[in-house]
């Protein structure tokens, strides 16, 4: 990798066509693309995660400080996300021999575990799948990207960070805490949410149902906007 960032308040010269070859883009609401990957803890697929929450997450490269702080951030969460059913995997366009020892040198340094597996996409082929890679910023490391997929590997969320922002662990568990507040309560969860809050009841569509809603005992400021406990 470069060992320095380019920071421009210009407007960017490349355009998408311009960018190299194409990769997918996940969407929301649809199937994760599936793949086999090398990583620290042997061969895993998408599929050896059915059954649980994953958290699949890229980093620009092993041996960076940003990296390292967001590394160990991701240590700190994953007993709160295991208990969630959450499994991590992170990911970069590093071998698998880099991981190891970068993995080993957060250890001697930091007295640090990373308890999750890291796939080393040094082919790009997961990369590309997930659309990982920004051209704009870098058409050799990942940018650092969040898929959140259900156990039923479907994307329910994505997060997108670029290479010189390290990202706040404590919104993707409060990420996983509203996704399963929703699928538990067939609820929306307001701005700044967070457990034990109040949930916002789904708008009703039809007349009927808005008289319905109105004399149900939710806690309702008007007729579109109704929270409850939960
Ligand atoms: C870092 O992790 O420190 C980093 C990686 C790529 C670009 C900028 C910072």
């Amino acid at each position: 990798m470069s060992n320095h960032v380019e920071i421009t308040t210009e407007a960017p010269s490349r355009t998408l066509a311009e960018s190299g070859p194409a990769s997918s883009l996940p969407r929301l609401g649809m199937a994760a693309p599936a793949f086999e990957a090398v990583t620290t803890h042997g061969k895993l697929r998408l599929e050896d995660f059915r059954g649980n929450w994953l958290v699949l997450f890229s980093h620009p490269a092993d041996f960076t400080p940003v990296c390292t702080t967001e590394f160990l951030a991701f240590a700190a969460i994953a007993p709160e996300l295991r208990e969630r059913g959450v499994e991590l995997l992170g990911l970069s366009i590093d071998s698998p021999t880099s991981h190891i020892a970068w993995v080993r040198n957060i250890k001697e340094k930091f007295g640090i575990d990373i308890p999750f597996p890291i796939i080393a996409d040094s082919n790009k082929e997961v990369a590309s799948l997930y659309g990982m890679i920004m051209p704009g910023e870098s058409k050799t490391e990942t940018s650092r990207c969040v898929f959140v997929i259900d156990p039923v590997g479907t994307v329910r969320a994505m997060i997108y960070y670029p290479l010189t922002t390290g990202r706040n662990t404590d919104e993707i568990v409060r990420l996983i805490d509203a996704l399963q507040t929703t699928d538990k309560h067939g609820v929306a969860t307001p701005a700044n949410w967070k457990p034990g809050d109040k949930v916002i009841v789904p708008p009703p569509s039809t007349m009927e149902e808005v008289e319905a809603r109105l004399k149900a005992g939710f806690e309702c400021t008007d007729w579109y906007f109704c929270k409850k406990s939960v």
